[in-house]
């Protein structure tokens, strides 16, 4: 794929992203976002317990959206919606008046190999584009089995001029997710924006 066709690609994807959201969003100040919400377990379950809470999930792989709109649906949730989308086109096309007030990473791919750490997705420039996303206060999840990516999120956080860990914080709502039935551990970590 060439660089051209790439950013060309990139660039409806974000237009088309900033439809979707204009219209879904429309009159909106804040949201609750998961990245990599996989079957929606989590954020349906969420959203249902939050009615007060505007929630977006977004996930690369269509059939994990589609199942979690299923949940959506079922549960006939008015505070949710599903998106297939990748999380930097999101960033980018999310409308500027609307902020993330949470933000929940939940088993993401924790790319082991060490040629691959490239690919995960927390690193100086993520983190920075979450926090021009958000608002002081706002709150940003991080859970995993992998102790390396456990490790590694805390350092990219530490290192972080506006990220600060939270020691000690209960995680906030517990619903297993299609990945955590399968996986022996959970890591937590919970950190704020500062101003
Ligand atoms: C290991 S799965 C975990 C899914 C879910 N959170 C769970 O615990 O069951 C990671 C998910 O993140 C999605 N993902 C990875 N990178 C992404 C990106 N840049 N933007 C959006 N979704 C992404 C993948 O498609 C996958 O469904």
């Amino acid at each position: 794929m060439g660089k051209e066709w790439a950013d060309a690609r990139r660039a409806a994807n974000v237009a088309r992203l900033g439809e979707t959201l204009a219209t879904a969003l429309a009159g909106r100040m804040g949201i609750t976002f998961e990245l990599g919400c996989g079957h929606g377990h989590w954020l349906a379950a969420y959203a249902a317990a939050h009615p007060d809470e505007f929630c977006v999930g977004i996930d690369l792989i269509t059939h994990r959206v589609e199942r979690s709109v299923r949940k959506q649906t079922l549960g006939k949730l008015d505070n949710v919606i599903f998106l297939k989308a990748e999380a930097t086109e999101f960033l980018e096309a999310l409308p500027p008046a609307i902020l993330l007030r949470k933000i929940f990473i939940l088993y993401p791919d924790p790319w082991p190999k060490k040629k691959h750490h490239k690919n995960r997705f927390i690193n100086a420039e993520n983190l920075d584009l979450l926090a021009r996303r958000s608002a002081a206060g706002t709150r940003l999840h991080f859970r995993t089995d992998d102790a390396d990516y456990f490790t590694w999120t805390n350092d990219f956080l530490a290192t972080h001029a506006r990220w600060q860990v939270v020691p000690g914080i209960e995680w906030p709502f517990e619903q297993k997710t299609f990945f955590e039935e399968r996986m022996k551990d959970k890591r937590d970590v919970i950190a704020d924006l500062a101003e």
